[in-house]
Order: structure tokens, then C-alpha cells, then sequence
């Protein structure tokens, strides 16, 4: 029944017009021999034709990147190669099956494709992500799977996972501790969580629940450090170790070409970029490795 729900929904987004129109232009062009290279940038080198470009511009925006195809720069909101670098040593997956979960259009996925796992399986419930993740993998050609699934839905997949990573989804739930055990199950036994979330400093297991952060209306859940280390352990998790903290700069999230609207120099404080615009402490992330 779930599973059935779930389908018709998915075929709901597929279908929508919009999405609908992107996804027949990915789906008509033409097959090539590519030059791949997977590093910060992933770039695709090739005789690309500027009908290419046009349908990158129109899968507007890119939050996740950077990509480069032929001589044009998908210049993305966010420069994830920095979350990247600082949980690649951290990725012990050849022979493993990996899931992304809120993969967005696939960066991280491809990254990792460099570090030989036997299987990559990215879940985000967004279908404009899907399309930026097709685009981009029509070139790439690798067997990495998409799910138009949330972290919801986890518990109701038939497979369990070595690796999850579960990088900036954590804090837009509204129920976080059923989300970690959830993704606990999800993985196997003495499987590996690779997870990200903005923190608020404080020595107390203490959280903030904004209405508004950082302009973004859907963040429920800010901890500090031993707050989501209680959360962590409330699921069941072992062997919490801190891989980061970092706090977010302009050189990882700033207002490009690729984005329609505004990012991190208008969500912060103009006179104490210290402080968010609603005057909270200004995003600031952890990065955990933990054992399911
Ligand atoms: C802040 S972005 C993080 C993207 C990427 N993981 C990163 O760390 O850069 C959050 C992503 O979660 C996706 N998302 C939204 N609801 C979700 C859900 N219920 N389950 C999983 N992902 C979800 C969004 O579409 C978006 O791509």
C-alpha cells in the first residue's frame, strides 16, 4: 500500500509539466564519447553545442556543484567540494553499497564513484534534482541509482547499506531522532553514518527551534554538539566520532549566475555577519562518523 502511495506520487512529479518538458530534453541528447574528470570540479570535456548550455541554464538552480562542461563553468550556490574534502578520508567504501540520502542532484555520488564502491543509490524526493542529476549523469554514464525518495521512506526499501551518508537533511526534519533511527536501520550491522548538521555552540545538550534561520523557513531542529551526540546515542549509534566542525563561509555558499535568488551574504547580518538576519548564531556545521 505504501510502496503503491509512494508511486503514484512519484509519477504525480514526473508528470508535472515543467518537469515533464526538462526531463524530454535530457532524454534527447545525443550520445557522445566524453572526457570525465571527477575532481572538485567535475568536469566533461567534449564537441558540447551551445543547445547543451542553454538546457543547464534552464535546470536553474544549481545549489550543488561545481560542474564544467566544455568551457562553461555550472558556477553552483554552493562549492561542495569543501563538505566533500573534509569527509573523503573518512569514505572507507570500495566493494560497498552506499546510500546518499538528500543527495541533491548527485554531487557527493559522483565524487565517490572515484573511490570504487560496489554500489551508490541516491534518495532525494526532489524531481528537479532528478533532472540535474540525469543531465549531468548522461555524460557520466555511471550505474549510480536515483530514488525520487525522502529519508522517510528508508524503512519501507529492500536493501540495507555499508555507508549513508546524511549531509544537511538532518536539521529540515521535524522529527530528528526518528530520522537517525531510521537511518540506524537502514544501515547493516556495524555499517557506517557520514552526517552533517548546522550546531549552535553551548556545553549543554541544548537545541534551537527557530521559526526562521538564516531566512530558511524549514529548520525545526538546531543542537549543539552533545545534544545530537544524545540524539545519536537515543538511536542507538556507537563510536560518535567528530570528523569537523566548520562554520559556513563565502567561499562555500555564496549568490552565483546559477541561482535565481539570494544566498549567504543576504542571510546573515549586515553589520555582525557573526549573526544570522533573525540575530541566531550564523551557521556553523558538524561533521560525524558514526557506527550503526
Ligand atoms: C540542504 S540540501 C543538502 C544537499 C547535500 N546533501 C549537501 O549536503 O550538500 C537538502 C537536500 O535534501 C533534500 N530533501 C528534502 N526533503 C528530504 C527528505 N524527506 N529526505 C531526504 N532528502 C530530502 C532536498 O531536496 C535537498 O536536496
Amino acid at each position: 500500500m505504501y510502496i503503491h502511495k509512494n508511486r503514484i506520487e512519484i509519477k504525480r512529479k514526473l508528470e508535472a509539466k515543467n518537469i515533464a518538458i526538462l526531463r524530454q530534453q535530457i532524454a534527447s541528447m545525443p550520445k557522445d564519447k566524453y572526457k570525465i574528470t571527477i575532481d572538485d570540479t567535475i568536469k566533461i570535456e567534449s564537441n558540447i553545442k551551445e543547445n547543451i548550455i542553454n538546457l543547464a541554464y534552464l535546470l536553474k538552480p544549481w545549489r550543488k556543484g561545481p560542474f564544467q562542461i566544455s568551457n562553461q563553468l555550472i558556477n553552483s550556490e554552493w562549492d561542495s567540494s569543501i563538505k566533500y574534502n573534509i569527509i573523503k578520508n573518512h569514505l572507507d567504501i570500495k566493494d560497498k553499497i552506499v546510500a546518499d540520502i538528500g543527495c541533491n542532484n548527485g554531487y557527493f555520488m559522483f565524487r565517490m564513484l572515484a573511490l570504487n564502491p560496489k554500489k551508490i543509490i541516491g534518495f532525494d524526493p526532489s524531481a528537479h534534482c532528478l533532472c540535474q542529476f540525469d543531465f549531468i549523469n548522461h555524460f557520466i554514464n555511471s550505474d549510480i541509482k536515483f530514488e525520487i525518495l525522502g529519508l522517510q521512506d528508508l524503512s519501507h526499501y529492500d536493501m540495507k547499506f555499508d555507508t549513508i551518508l546524511c549531509l544537511g537533511v538532518l536539521y529540515h526534519r521535524t522529527n530528528p531522532i526518528d530520522c537517525l533511527k531510521i537511518l540506524k536501520q537502514a544501515l547493516k550491522n556495524g555499517g557506517i553514518l557520514i552526517l552533517d548538521c548546522l550546531i549552535i555552540d553551548s556545553n549543554l545538550p541544548l537545541v534551537l527551534s527557530p521559526l526562521s534561520y538564516a531566512k530558511m523557513k524549514n529548520v525545526y531542529f538546531i543542537p549543539s554538539i552533545s545534544a545530537l551526540e544524545n540524539w545519536l546515542k537515543r538511536a542507538k549509534f556507537s563510536d560518535i566520532e567528530i570528523i569537523a566542525t566548520k562554520k559556513t563561509d563565502l567561499e562555500e555558499q555564496r549568490k552565483t549566475e546559477w541561482i535565481n535568488g539570494e544566498s549567504l551574504e543576504s542571510f546573515l547580518d549586515k553589520d555582525n555577519p557573526q549573526k544570522t538576519i533573525e540575530g541566531y548564531q550564523a551557521p556553523k556545521r558538524i561533521y560525524i562518523k558514526a557506527k550503526g
